[in-house]
């Protein structure tokens, strides 16, 4: 295997541990393709279904990578590392990336780099200006995940907040789907919230320490429409954009008193969001008014880098790259990847 010492290092980085195939193109940490090919077909399931994502990943897989190295202007000889998702995530999705990362470093004879998912939302925020410079505490919020890390480095992190049940993005999901939404119903809750009053209110949880919880606000909205509904059968469709409001402003509450109070814990003042759920207009006002509340700096991703896209798995292998840190033929992937 031949590991380049040269001085321009290209990275082809695979991204699909869910429903999105996604490659990206790194040059000397600067990202010339990002690539993203979303999957429709969960639409009307109210959720991921893991068989036909692993199906539409095997589908886009080869033509995805191909427009990732044209718009780069990359041949595959230019590349010096393929880099991969390798959990956690969805099992059939993750082993789509994981093969086909194996099989073309095989065949180029260049290194291959794992990256995990969780790191690689936190890391995203070193793709573009303004880069963190020192410590930071990054608000990851996923579909399947919802923590605070303490960013010390690129490759030193740490969750010091966790939820103990539901993600953020889930309970979005799962909002929208009582409302009669389709999946994934964050984005559309943030479009009609936008028309809406926050005229109602739901259950905050009571969680120790800076960990987070959505099932009981979950309950407390699925009981709420129940009773509304029992005297008033259009009163979902009446109130659209008001509960889309009421729900959004009550996730986003829930997130950035949590942010807040660990930032007050630990004395820092650079905050981050990151994951799917930071592509919401209201979380990325809230943490843009939490910085200046507290006198720090404030970053979020662009829109392309914070749900799932394998920008964010090149750049996070780069950092892996200089450490040389690099994985065997025999590796696989893992759905419960350890943070
Ligand atoms: O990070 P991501 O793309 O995939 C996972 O790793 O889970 O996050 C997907 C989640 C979904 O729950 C989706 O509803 C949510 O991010 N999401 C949003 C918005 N855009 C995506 N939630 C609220 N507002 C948005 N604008
Ligand atoms: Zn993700």
């Amino acid at each position: 295997m031949q590991v380049n010492n040269k001085s321009i290092i290209n990275i082809l980085a695979i991204e699909s541990s869910c429903d999105d195939t996604s490659a990206a193109v790194v040059s000397n940490g600067v990202i010339l393709s990002n690539i993203i090919a979303n999957q429709i077909v969960h639409q009307n399931y109210g959720g991921v279904v893991p068989e036909l994502a692993s199906r539409e990943h095997q589908a886009k897989i080869v033509p995805v990578v191909a427009e990732a190295l044209r718009q780069a202007n990359i041949s595959k000889k230019d590349l010096n590392a393929i880099a991969f998702t390798r959990g956690p995530g969805l099992l059939g999705s993750l082993l789509v990336g994981v093969t086909f990362a194996k099989s073309l470093a095989l065949s180029l004879d260049i290194p291959m780099i794992e990256v995990n998912h969780m790191h690689a939302h936190v890391l995203a925020h070193y793709i573009e200006e303004p880069r963190p410079q020192s410590d930071f505490l990054c608000l990851t919020v996923s579909g399947g995940h919802t923590q605070i890390v303490h960013v010390h480095s690129p490759l030193q992190l740490e969750i010091i907040g966790t939820t103990i049940d539901d993600a953020a993005g889930e309970a979005f999901d799962k909002a929208g789907k009582m409302l009669g939404l389709n999946y994934p119903a964050g984005p559309v809750i943030d479009k009609l919230a936008k028309l809406g009053e926050p005229k109602f209110t739901f259950t905050h949880p009571r969680v120790d320490g800076l960990n987070f919880s959505f099932s009981g606000l979950k309950t407390s909205i699925l009981y709420f429409l129940q009773k509304q509904m029992k005297t008033d059968p259009n009163f979902i469709k009446d109130n659209m954009n008001d509960l889309c409001r009421s729900i959004q402003d009550t996730i986003v509450a829930i997130l950035i008193n949590r942010l807040r109070e660990a930032c007050q814990q630990t004395g820092i003042n650079s905050i981050a969001i990151a994951g799917g759920v930071s592509a919401n207009s209201a979380l990325r006002l809230a943490i843009e008014e939490l910085a200046s509340e507290l006198d720090g700096q404030h970053f979020i991703p662009a829109f392309q880098y914070c749900t799932d896209n394998a920008g964010m798995i090149a750049i996070a292998s780069t950092f892996l790259y200089d450490e040389q840190q690099f994985a065997d033929q025999d590796i696989k992937p893992d759905p419960r990847l350890a943070f």
